[in-house]
């Protein structure tokens, strides 16, 4: 039985800012709550604990404050989760308590206690079951906890191929914990990032646990690629949500004289995009920005901006994340630059384009996919 912990003085003041905020979306789950209260029974007179994938601070901050640990050392995805956790953190006063690394050794090393958010794919969680098991002390302990209903048995089979013990515990309040220990003997090189050849694009793909489609390539962007030629010609191109930076390096390698920019709020993403672009000698051409939807982009800064936008917001669908990256290739873009958008042709985007950027016109439609040329008035 695990202990009830205090924690809503804190949880009632966490924001998701500068993340979209609703009624009907919140800084903290069910599953954050058990995570912090299954740790009660797992803390030791020296608990060295780390976080992986806290959505806006409820882990680490609830570690702090409910299992009194002195210090966090926490990773997470998303650019706007990290903000969130910053001002989250000054607003309850735990500046200086956490330090946030990237998956790897200075995430995990020496660490005996990790809590962490069951991420969607079982790649993402094939990646950091490993990095645990790799980077953490011998004796650690793995509390990793989902939705029951986004649970799968497929999750504990990914742990199972890196711990000897995954235990699961009962439900509580629609969430679960699987407790993980005795981590197994790791092979000598990370399973991530997968590298693959799409000789379909005569390119290579490197794409880490959390990148979208993994290094496959997206039927929305092989789409859109077909478009490369009568795309202008540009001295600044941005690959808006670039995932493994296919378009960024496809674009770099079409127009050898621009100068190409890759960014996504996923940090999974920019190191996968990175190394693809390495990966096919464009390591110089591309570079490659964690940021939300352009935020520290000059406005006026681009005369081009590739996209194929996302269509989920967590795990419910919401249009809000499209939309939310066309206002920002509005702001970006230069008078005259164009903004290509390719997608699935049963969304009504084009009224939002037209709206958002200028005079929209359609460059092609397949039986699944509209693609769009944007014109910056
Ligand atoms: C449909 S995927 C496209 C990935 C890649 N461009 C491709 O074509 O394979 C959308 C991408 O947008 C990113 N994304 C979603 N919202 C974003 C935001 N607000 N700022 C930056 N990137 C975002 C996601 O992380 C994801 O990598």
């Amino acid at each position: 039985m695990v202990a009830e912990l205090e924690l809503e003085p804190l949880f009632g003041g966490l924001r998701r800012f500068p993340d979209v905020e609703a009624d009907n979306l919140q800084a903290y789950d069910a599953t954050d709550r058990l995570l912090l209260e299954t740790a009660v029974d797992y803390l030791r007179p020296e608990t060295r604990m780390a976080v992986i994938g806290d959505r806006y601070g409820a882990l680490t901050l609830g570690a702090l404050v409910g299992n009194g640990v002195g210090h966090v050392r926490v990773n997470q995805d998303l650019y706007t989760g990290r903000l969130a956790l910053q001002h989250n953190a000054e607003a309850a006063g735990l500046q200086g308590l956490f330090s946030a690394h990237e998956l790897g050794k200075e995430l995990l090393a020496g660490a005996n206690l990790v809590l962490m958010q069951l991420p969607k794919s079982l790649a993402e969680l094939e990646e950091n079951a490993d990095a645990v098991a790799r980077y953490a002390a011998p004796d650690a302990v793995l509390l990793a906890g989902g939705r029951v209903k986004h649970m799968s048995l497929g999750m504990n089979g990914v742990l199972e191929r890196y711990f000897s013990s995954v235990q699961p515990q009962l439900a509580r309040r629609k969430s679960r914990v699987l407790v993980a220990s005795n981590p197994k003997p790791v092979s000598t090189d990370p399973p991530y990032p997968v590298v693959e050849q799409l000789p379909e694009l005569g390119i290579t793909v490197c794409a880490h646990g959390a990148a979208f489609s993994g290094a496959r390539l997206d039927i929305g962007t092989r789409y859109l690629l077909t478009f490369l030629d009568r795309m202008p010609e540009v001295r600044r191109m941005v690959d808006l949500g670039c995932g493994t930076g296919i378009l960024a390096t496809m674009f770099a390698r079409h127009q050898p004289t621009a100068g190409v920019v890759a960014t996504d709020q996923s940090a999974a993403a920019v190191a996968s995009a990175m190394a693809t672009a390495a990966a096919n000698g464009l390591g110089d051409r591309v570079s490659v920005i964690h940021d939300d939807a352009m935020s520290t982009f000059d406005p006026g800064s681009a005369d081009l901006v590739l996209l194929n936008p996302p269509f989920h917001l967590g795990a419910s669908v919401h249009a809000g994340a499209a939309l939310k990256m066309f206002q920002a290739a509005a702001r970006v873009l230069a008078p005259g630059g164009e903004l290509w958008t390719v997608y699935n042709s049963h969304l009504q985007y084009r009224p939002s384009l037209e709206r958002l950027i200028g005079p929209t016109v359609e460059e092609g439609r397949n039986p699944k996919f509209t693609v769009t040329r944007s014109r910056r008035g």
